[in-house]
C-alpha cells in the first residue's frame, strides 16, 4: 500500500554464509521509524552478521536490505550518511577526554559549531562532570554512554546498537538503557542486538528472535507473552530480584543526589 509510510528499516529475504556456514536462511524484519527493534538471538546467532549487512560493511549473499530507504548493495553512500554503528566493542579514545572525543567526531564529519554539539550531548549523556577527564579514567557505564553519544554526532535517523550492554554491570545498564529509550524519543530509530531478554524486554517496541538462520518470532512483549501457556498461579510472597537487592546496596549515586550525608566532596 502506497499510504504505509516506509519503515526506517527493511530487510526481506536475507541469507548469508560464511564458506559452508550458512548463517543467515532468509531472515525478514521491517523496523517502523522512531521504534526500537530489539533483535534477539544467543551467541553465534548472526546478529553482528545482520548489523554488518545493514551497515554495508558486509555484502549479503541473496536479499535485500533498505536503510532510511535506501538500499544496502546499489546506494551505500547514502545508507552510510543514514546511520551510526555502535559496535560489540568500544571505540572511543582512551587518551582523549570525553569532549575531546565527540570533537573529533563532529570535526571528521565537517559539522558546525562542533563545540555547541560536543556539549549538548555530552549534556544528554550526562557525562558534563567529566567531560575533561580521559577516558582511560571512566567506568564501563560511561565508556558506553560516551560511545553512544559519539554515534549520535550529526543526528544520524538510524543507529544500530550491537550489545550496548554487554559486560556492563547493573548501574551501568540501566544508565545506558536510559539514553537509548531518550534517542527513540526523539525520534531516532533504533536496532539493537542482544543476548539479555531483560534488556528486550525494558527497551524493545517490538523483539525479533534469530534463531536457526531466521526469524522465528517478531512482536510486542505481550505478543511474545502471549506465546506461552499461561504459568500456573501460586501464592508466595513476592521475592526482590538479584538486580533490586544489588541496586538497593550498591546504591544509584547518580541518583540521590542533593546533600546525602557522608558523599565525597566534589
Ligand atoms: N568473518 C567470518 N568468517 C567466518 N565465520 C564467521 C565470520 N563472522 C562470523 N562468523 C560466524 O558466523 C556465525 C554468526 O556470527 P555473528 O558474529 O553474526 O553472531 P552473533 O549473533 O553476533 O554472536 P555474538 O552474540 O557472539 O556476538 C558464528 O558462528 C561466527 O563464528
Ligand atoms: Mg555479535
Amino acid at each position: 500500500m502506497t499510504t504505509q509510510p516506509t519503515p526506517a528499516i527493511r530487510v526481506q529475504g536475507l541469507e548469508k554464509s560464511y564458506k559452508s556456514l550458512n548463517v543467515l536462511r532468509g531472515v525478514d524484519f521491517d523496523v517502523p521509524r522512531g521504534t526500537i527493534l530489539a533483535l534477539l538471538g544467543s551467541n553465534g546467532a548472526g546478529k553482528t552478521t545482520v548489523v554488518r549487512i545493514l551497515s554495508t560493511l558486509l555484502r549479503a549473499d541473496a536479499g535485500t536490505a533498505m536503510v532510511n530507504g535506501f538500499d544496502v548493495a546499489t546506494q551505500p553512500a547514502r545508507v552510510r550518511e543514514s546511520f551510526s554503528l555502535t559496535g560489540q566493542f568500544a571505540a572511543v579514545d582512551e587518551i582523549l577526554t570525553g569532549r575531546e572525543n565527540l570533537l573529533l567526531v563532529a570535526r571528521l564529519r565537517h559539522l558546525k559549531a562542533p563545540e555547541a554539539i560536543a556539549d549538548s550531548l555530552l549534556d544528554r549523556f550526562s557525562l558534563t562532570d567529566a567531560a575533561a577527564r580521559k577516558v582511560s579514567t571512566y567506568s564501563g557505564g560511561m565508556r558506553r554512554r560516551l560511545d553512544i553519544a559519539m554515534s549520535l554526532v550529526g543526528e544520524p535517523p538510524v543507529i544500530f546498537l550491537d550489545e550496548p550492554t554487554t559486560g556492563l554491570d547493573p548501574e551501568a545498564r540501566i544508565e545506558v538503557w536510559t539514553a537509548v529509550k531518550q534517542l527513540a524519543r526523539q525520534g531516532t530509530t533504533v536496532l539493537l542486538t542482544t543476548q539479555y531478554l531483560d534488556e528486550a524486554e525494558q527497551l524493545a517496541d517490538r523483539i525479533a528472535i534469530l534463531h536457526d538462520g531466521r526469524i522465528v518470532v517478531n512482536g510486542t512483549l505481550a505478543e511474545l507473552k502471549r506465546l506461552l501457556p499461561p504459568a500456573e498461579v501460586e501464592y508466595v510472597e513476592k521475592q526482590p530480584t538479584l538486580e533490586d537487592v544489588f541496586l538497593a546496596i550498591v546504591g544509584d549515586r547518580a541518583r540521590t543526589t542533593d546533600g546525602t550525608p557522608g558523599q565525597e566532596p566534589r
